[in-house]
């Protein structure tokens, strides 16, 4: 330990020791602030203090050291100064090690509050006067909540490890001691020294003919919030899909992800020539290994992807446009607090259907949009009034339990209605504007509404009502009278899931020739709670669902077996569990099994065999159900 290092460490145990009470928790902030005064802007789930010192560009210097499991190095933040009088910077961890902070020269004195289970610790560093530097030497944990390590047993080529970060919502400070907020931008530059033979992407400008050294550098030239900082390390190859557009995978995934996704390109295109240009240059997708607890998330220039959708006919591909869609609404105009993620992940859903319209045709923007339709009515179903609410209350709440369809589903048909009042072409005009106005901003669900005011309102008055649009945003279920998505494909499908039901015809005389995997989603997904053995059976031995190797026409089937206890797919449910950790696909399954001892045994079994190879995430959603 050097000198700086051990003078460093005295300081933060002796200020540790002597540190005041932590400022607040997650608890104290539903006291503090009662259920009606939310505090306009203010981010629930971050200490950071950037209304006095912000951060404004990270400079990362990091080992991925795989014995360990640990990112070790350091952070050099770059600060200014908002209020002169300000002395102290305020940031955000969760589980990290912090060995020394420095403005540079010398130790700078530090101190970290206790934990908050759902927030992690604030780390409080003195500035020093003028100074607008200071560089953080700290390491991860093993377990950080926003990394996952991977033994080379765990990946596909079962060659290399593999790691990756997720820090959507509130996990980039498990890796990085940062202001963690969606209203903080930063722009960064990275180091990144990985085992030799292991190559590092991020979220930045990437370069796939890097030498393979060891040493990646990086460097993301716009301002982005935390939670879309992302960095993998493996065993990368790259294959180009079309101009600005290309994989990186392990081996063996490249060439069938680039053909199930070599549409991305075409998606970019029409997206641009809709929603004006993309402002990220390059647009590349990483594949990663099953355990990814997300079907995809938006990281700028690099979206991560879960494999669960390689379905060999381009039938999941949505998904790919979905976290395209993000680089204009999230990642250019990004929610300001987890609040406001509708502003993402609404707009997102409502370009999504657009991009997968523009490219495949009416009839598959249709059949997507009745089956979002029907999730979205499952969840209004089942959830908790103050959980339908678009702008949500989050306040002393973790946003990792609060995943639902309401920001997306919900989102995307408010924006529905008013393209419908309205027009296409002149909504998808104001969209157009809306991103150019607020790019590389954070914005709120009120700053949204007073754009909303001074635009579209004022323009068409007649058509459109400012109450109805609180409505939308402020109150529970959806309102009377919203667009309800139809499907003529899905017609057929009501035809012959009743016939069969009503036993006027045999699974076998179903003609499912022309199927398409959201016809054999939609037939599944509304047959009733329960159906005896032999009429599922009948429909195993019709269509080999059991055997499907499509991951969502599995799951719906899955979901029927284990509401039912049809044992025959018990093998294929325990094999599903155990080798995908994507938690939109095994949670659903995990719920329902924990409603029987029997089944709750069942899933514990598949739990405890799949557990080393989750993501932290998918393992905190799901070991309630199996205690
Ligand atoms: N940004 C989200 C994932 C996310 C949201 C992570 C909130 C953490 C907190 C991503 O774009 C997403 O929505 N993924 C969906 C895609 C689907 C709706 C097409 C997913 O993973 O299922
Ligand atoms: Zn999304």
């Amino acid at each position: 330990m050097t000198k700086t290092v051990l003078l460093a460490s005295i300081t933060a145990i002796l200020l540790m020791a002597c540190s005041p009470a932590p400022q607040s928790t997650s608890d104290e902030h539903s006291v503090k602030a009662p259920k009606d005064q939310i505090e306009k802007g203010k981010d629930y789930h971050s200490f950071a203090n950037p209304d006095e010192v912000i951060v404004e560009h990270i400079d990362l210097d990091l080992t991925a050291d795989f014995d360990k499991q640990q990112l070790i190095g350091t952070a050099t933040l770059t600060t200014k100064r908002i209020d002169e009088q300000a002395d102290t910077l305020v940031l955000d961890t969760r589980g990290l090690t912090i060995l020394s902070v420095t403005d540079g020269k010398q130790a700078v004195e530090f101190s970290l509050d206790k934990a908050d289970p759902n927030l992690g610790s604030a780390l409080r560093i003195k500035l020093p006067a003028n100074a607008n530097q200071v560089t953080i030497e700290y390491h991860t944990s093993p377990d950080a909540s926003g990394a996952q390590w991977l033994t080379a047993a765990q990946t596909a080529g079962k060659q290399h490890p593999f790691l990756f970060t997720q820090a959507q919502a509130v996990h980039a400070r498990s890796f990085i001691p940062l202001q963690d907020s969606p209203q903080v931008r930063v722009t960064y530059n990275a180091t990144i020294r990985t085992p030799k033979d292991l190559m590092a992407v991020m979220s930045a400008a990437n370069d796939p003919n890097a030498e393979r050294d060891g040493v990646y550098e990086f460097t993301m030239p716009q301002p982005i919030p935390s939670y879309l900082i992302a960095l993998a390390v493996g065993d990368l190859h790259f294959k180009a899909m079309g101009k600005r557009t290309g994989i990186y995978s392990e081996p063996s995934l490249l060439d069938a992800a680039a053909a199930e996704f070599e549409d991305t390109e075409s998606m970019l295109e029409v997206t641009e020539q809709t929603y004006g240009p993309y402002s990220w240059d390059r647009y590349d997708l990483l594949i990663l290994p099953p355990s990814f607890p997300f079907g995809g998330m938006e990281n700028p220039r690099l979206s991560f992807i879960t494999p669960t959708v390689i379905a060999g006919d381009k039938s999941l591909v949505a998904l790919i446009a979905h976290e395209l869609a993000h680089s204009w609404s999230g990642n250019t105009v990004t929610n300001a607090t987890w609040r406001d993620l509708w502003l993402n992940e609404g707009f997102t859903t409502y370009l999504t259907y657009r991009i997968m319209e523009m490219i495949y045709g009416e009839d598959r923007y249709n059949m997507e949009a009745v089956l979002g339709y029907q999730d979205l009515q499952a969840d209004i179903a089942s959830l908790d009034p103050n959980d339908q609410i678009l702008a949500i209350d989050l306040r002393g709440r973790n946003p990792d339990d609060v995943f639902s369809n309401i920001p997306y589903e919900k989102g995307a048909l408010f924006l529905r209605e008013i393209e419908h009042k309205i027009g296409r072409d002149n909504f998808d005009q104001f969209l157009l504007n809306y991103f150019e106005h607020f790019a590389f901003k954070s914005i709120t669900t009120d700053q949204f509404i007073t754009y909303l005011d001074n635009t579209l309102l004022k323009t068409y008055a007649s058509k459109l009502d400012k109450k109805r649009i609180q409505q939308w945003i402020f109150e529970p279920g959806i309102p009377e009278g919203a667009p309800v998505p139809e499907s003529d494909a899905f017609t057929k499908v009501d035809d012959a899931r009743q016939a069969w039901l009503a036993g006027n015809k045999q699974a076998a005389a179903i003609d499912t020739q022309n199927w398409t995997v959201h016809q054999w989603l939609y037939f599944l997904n509304n047959m009733p709670e329960s159906l005896d053995q032999t009429q599922i059976a009948e429909l195993d031995d019709a269509f080999g669902l059991t055997q499907s190797k499509n991951n969502e026409i599995a799951h719906s089937w899955l979901m029927i077996a284990v509401k039912n206890e049809y044992k025959p797919a018990y093998d294929r449910l325990y094999d599903y569990l155990t080798s995908i950790g994507r938690n939109k696909l095994v949670k659903p399954l995990y719920r329902e099994l924990s409603k029987t001892a029997e089944g709750k045994a069942f899933a514990k079994r598949a739990f405890e065999q799949a557990k080393p190879g989750y993501h932290p995430l998918t393992v905190k959603a799901n070991q309630g159900f199996v205690e």
